[in-house]
C-alpha cells in the first residue's frame, strides 16, 4: 500500500491546525515591528502628505473642556506620542489587529484641563454632534473609550491601519483650530484618517519641555 494517502491526510491535519491556532494578526509599526503595549507610539497620518501628528485643542468653547484631538497643520511636527494599553490588564504585550484598546497621550506638555485623564473617548454627551469628537478624559473601562485598530486592505502589504469603535470610524473633518483636521467618529469613509504607528526611541520625559515650546506656535 502506498503511504501517500496518509502523508496527504497528515499534511492536511497539520494545515488545519495551523489555521485554527493561527494567533489574531499583529498590529505592526512602521518599522514592521510589533506595536507593544510597553512602549510609546507616534500616531501619524499614512500618507505624508495629509498633515501632521496629533495635538490636544479646545474643540468648543463652552466647556472648553475637556480637550479634543486635532492634527497638527505643520506637516513636519510629529505631534505627542501615545501608548495602547487593554482596559482590563493582561500578560500581552502584542497588539492585535481587532483588540479593544485604550489609548493614551504620553507628555509631559499639555495645554490644559489637567483634571482629565489623557485617554481618548468618544463625546458622547447630549451636546455632542451627528459625528462625535474624540475627546480627551476618557476612563479605561468605559466602552466609549475603547478603540480597536483595523488594518486598511486597500494597502495589503503597507501597514495603513484605521481607528474604529462598535459605532464608527475615526475620520477627519475640519476642525476649530486654522481648519486643521479633527478627530471625529464617522461613517463617512470619505472622511476615514488613515495612520501609521512610528515607535519612539529613546527617553521622552526627558525632551517634553523642549517640545512644550516648540509645539504651540504651530497648533
Ligand atoms: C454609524 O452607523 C451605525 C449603524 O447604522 C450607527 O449605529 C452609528 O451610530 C453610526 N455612527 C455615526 C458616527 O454616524
Ligand atoms: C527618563 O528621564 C527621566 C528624567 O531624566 C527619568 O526620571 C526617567 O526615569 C527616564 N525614563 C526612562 C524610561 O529611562
Amino acid at each position: 500500500m502506498s503511504s501517500f494517502p496518509l502523508v496527504s491526510f497528515l499534511i492536511t491535519l497539520m494545515l488545519a491546525a495551523a489555521v485554527c491556532t493561527q494567533r489574531p494578526e499583529h498590529v505592526l509599526d512602521t518599522e514592521k515591528n510589533p506595536v507593544l503595549t510597553t512602549a510609546q507610539y507616534l500616531i501619524l497620518p499614512y500618507s505624508p502628505r495629509n498633515g501632521g501628528g496629533l495635538l490636544p485643542v479646545p474643540v468648543k468653547l463652552l466647556p472648553l473642556c475637556p480637550l479634543g484631538i486635532s492634527q497638527s497643520s505643520v506637516t513636519a511636527l510629529p505631534g505627542l506620542p501615545v501608548s495602547f494599553s487593554t482596559p482590563y490588564v493582561l500578560m500581552e504585550t502584542h497588539v492585535h489587529v481587532m483588540d479593544y484598546v485604550n489609548i493614551e497621550f504620553r507628555s509631559e506638555a499639555w495645554p490644559g484641563c489637567e483634571e482629565f485623564s489623557k485617554y481618548w473617548e468618544i463625546d458622547e454627551s447630549s451636546s455632542a454632534s451627528k459625528e462625535p469628537a474624540v475627546l480627551i478624559g476618557g476612563e479605561k473601562r468605559v466602552q466609549n473609550s475603547w478603540f480597536r485598530i483595523k488594518r486598511e486592505e486597500n494597502f495589503v502589504g503597507g501597514n495603513a491601519y484605521k481607528l474604529t469603535t462598535l459605532a464608527g470610524t475615526i475620520g477627519t473633518v475640519k476642525g476649530p483650530w486654522k481648519n486643521a483636521p479633527q478627530l471625529v467618529l464617522t461613517n463617512d469613509t470619505a472622511k476615514t484618517f488613515l495612520v501609521k504607528f512610528r515607535k519612539v526611541h529613546g527617553n521622552l520625559t526627558a525632551t517634553a519641555p523642549t517640545s512644550r515650546l516648540r509645539m504651540f506656535p504651530f497648533y
